[in-house]
């Protein structure tokens, strides 16, 4: 009770805000021209569709996974916040590729960072993953659980696209990278720091977006006859996963904003997963907002996943497109399907 209460007898409330981001690419720069070696695409096509004109993916030999790219930003954003890995109360990571099918990346990661007891949480939600990873370690913090968060989001895509012509629908969107960010508990009545969450799934459009090999439902899970159906890449139904984009941001966004006595017009700054620039210009257009109130740099990253809106917060902090006092919401919809909304304002 002593530690909730200020010295003037008020209660005060837990709240989790944001002390250190980073992000991480790998080096390896694949551009447009570079995939219409190997597919029958174009940059024309690839730039028109999807606004990506460039993506990293990590090197060819393999042996880089993605908690080592989540290890790169995490160093970052723990430098930023001024904290060892000791500091850390739980490390939540974000991944629909891990390094292994088991265990999760986050205690591979745990072990990198040279820690031997801290908690590893795995979130496997896709794009949205960073939003659900933002909401579980605000309920951590809230509730007295942990004061201390690492939260990361981090995708190695390139390893397990087809990259012939039979995959092109797939293969040109995605990017390796990894974003993080450090959460602490703050204990005030401002209003600052996480401020509301909405987040939901719908299991039936599992198969609009999924991989399938090896899954424990396939007995064996993996056969040469699988993998010469290539059961083992991806497969979407991009129209499909665009259309309910386009008719659930713009829901999930008013739903966070409610949740939280905000209007629209007190964000500073919306920041989408980067899916497709052409689904970010049609949520911009159908919320009425300015182009300059919606950050995009899929041109640059193509799509991350669950690395895209952690890596899109840093740019945007880098930029000064955001600082102390700004409010921002951050929004996605991926596999699962899964769709969400976090606001938070930043502040010292
Ligand atoms: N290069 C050239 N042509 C292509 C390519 C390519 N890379 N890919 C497909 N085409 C062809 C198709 O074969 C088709 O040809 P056809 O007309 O002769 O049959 C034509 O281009 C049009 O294809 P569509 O699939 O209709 O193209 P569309 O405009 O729908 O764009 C895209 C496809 C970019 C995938 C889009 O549907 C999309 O972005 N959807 C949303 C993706 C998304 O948000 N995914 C969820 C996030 S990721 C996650 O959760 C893991």
């Amino acid at each position: 009770i002593e530690r909730l209460t200020s010295t003037k007898g008020a209660m005060m409330m837990k709240r989790t805000v944001i002390r250190g981001t980073g992000r991480y690419v790998p080096p390896r720069l694949v551009t447009n021209d570079d995939l219409s070696q190997w597919m029958d695409t174009s940059d024309e096509w690839i730039r028109q569709r999807t606004g990506i004109e460039q993506r990293y993916w990590v090197p060819e030999e393999g042996g880089v996974g993605s908690s080592d790219l989540g290890l790169e930003a995490s160093k970052i954003a723990l430098q930023r916040a001024g904290w060892a890995p000791e500091d850390l109360d739980l490390i939540i990571f974000a991944t629909l590729s891990p390094d292994l099918f088991f265990p999760g990346c986050g205690c591979i990661m745990q072990h990198k960072l040279g820690l031997a007891a801290t908690p590893a949480l795995d979130i496997r939600q896709q794009c949205t993953g960073f939003l659900y990873g933002l909401t579980t370690a605000d309920a951590y913090i809230r509730s007295g659980l942990a004061n201390r968060i690492l939260l990361v989001g981090a995708e190695v895509h390139s390893t397990g696209l087809d990259i012939s012509t039979a995959g092109r629908d797939v293969a040109v969107i995605f990017g390796d990278g990894a974003g993080a960010v450090c959460l602490e508990s703050l204990e005030s009545n401002e209003p600052i720091g996480v401020l509301g969450s909405a987040l939901h799934a719908d299991g039936k459009f599992a198969n609009s977006l999924m991989v399938e090999v090896g899954s424990s439902r396939l007995n064996p899970r993996i056969s040469h006859e699988l993998i010469d159906e290539g059961r083992h890449y991806p497969v979407m139904d991009g129209k499909a996963i665009f259309k309910l984009a386009v008719q659930k941001l713009p829901e999930v966004v008013i739903e966070v904003l409610k949740k939280a006595g905000l209007d629209l017009e007190a964000v500073d700054l919306l920041i989408p997963h980067q899916a497709n620039l052409r689904i970010n210009q049609f949520f911009a257009h159908s919320m009425k907002l300015p182009e300059e109130k919606v950050f995009n740099n899929i041109q640059r990253y193509g799509n991350t996943t669950a690395a895209s809106i952690p890596i899109a917060f840093d740019e945007a902090l880098e930029m000064n497109r955001i600082g102390d006092g700004s409010t921002v919401v951050f929004l996605g919809l991926g596999a699962g399907l899964t769709w969400g909304a976090v606001v938070a304002r930043l502040g010292p």
